[in-house]
């Protein structure tokens, strides 16, 4: 299990994070939603050591590791995708992939098939010796995430992967994010716009609004909820 107990984040005067509670359970999707600015970033910093937070904690299976760096926390399982991570240019994209399994200690060949397997896997086999500069958008995006799985993570937070995306890749992508806990033992946070995506792949959704979790439910509860919708969902459909 990762939890965010309690936590409470400041930036100056702004209160990014106000005594927020998510948990992610082992083999779980859980969705995290809410309007620009409402503090999901920041979550996802704070859950994985890039953001200290001002009072609560981080806990991961019971153990307390709010002060634990995002590399300890990364040995430990915690994977994460940035909203705008870009590849190294000048490697092959399965070089890019391989290079977070060396870093875990995996041997240079079973990291490069690895890599392999995971590029397979999103359907982009045929971009493997392609190098990492050189990828149109969508395909950058499913890298950094086969590049997030290659620690093997058990969990992987996703911030915003399929923004910028066409439907159909985003439908893709939405696909194969509900294959992760069952492929690679791993659960899931996702940061998510698109909420046909979210409804559709989450187990559990929680909503920000003005850095506080305005409701957790079920997608079909959340969709249901009146505060949601006047805040964030909208009337219109
Ligand atoms: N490093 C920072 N310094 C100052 N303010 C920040 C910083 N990061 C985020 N904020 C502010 O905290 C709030 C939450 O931001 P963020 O977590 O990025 O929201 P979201 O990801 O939901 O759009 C916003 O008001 C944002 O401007
Ligand atoms: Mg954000």
């Amino acid at each position: 299990m990762l939890e965010a107990n309690g936590v409470t984040v400041r930036f100056g005067g702004v209160a990014a994070l106000t005594d927020v509670s998510v948990a992610v359970a082992p083999g779980e999707i859980v969705g995290l939603i809410g309007p620009n600015g409402a503090g999901k970033s920041t979550l996802v910093n704070v859950m994985s050591g890039f953001q200290r937070p001002a009072s609560g904690q981080v806990l991961l299976n019971g153990k307390n590791v709010t002060r634990d760096k995002a590399h300890e926390r990364a040995i430990r399982g915690i994977s994460r995708t940035f909203q705008a991570a870009r590849l190294f240019a000048n490697l092959s994209v399965a070089q890019n992939i391989a290079v977070p399994a060396i870093a875990h200690g995996h041997p240079p060949a079973e990291s490069e098939q690895l890599a392999k397997d995971l590029l397979a896997w999103l359907g982009m086999a045929r971009l493997a010796d392609h190098k990492g500069g050189a990828l149109p958008y969508a395909e950058e995006r499913k890298v950094a995430i086969a590049r997030s799985l290659a620690a093997q993570p058990s969990y992987l937070l996703l911030d915003e992967p399929a923004a910028g995306m066409s439907e159909t890749d985003a439908n893709y992508l939405a696909e194969k994010i509900g294959e992760i806990p069952a492929l690679f033992g791993c659960s899931v946070l996702l940061i998510e716009h698109n909420i046909n995506m979210v409804m559709n792949v989450c187990h559990r959704v929680a909503v920000l609004n003005f850095g506080r979790v305005l409701a957790l439910g079920t997608p079909r509860e959340i969709l249901e909820n009146k505060a949601v919708v006047s805040a964030y969902l909208g009337e219109s459909d």
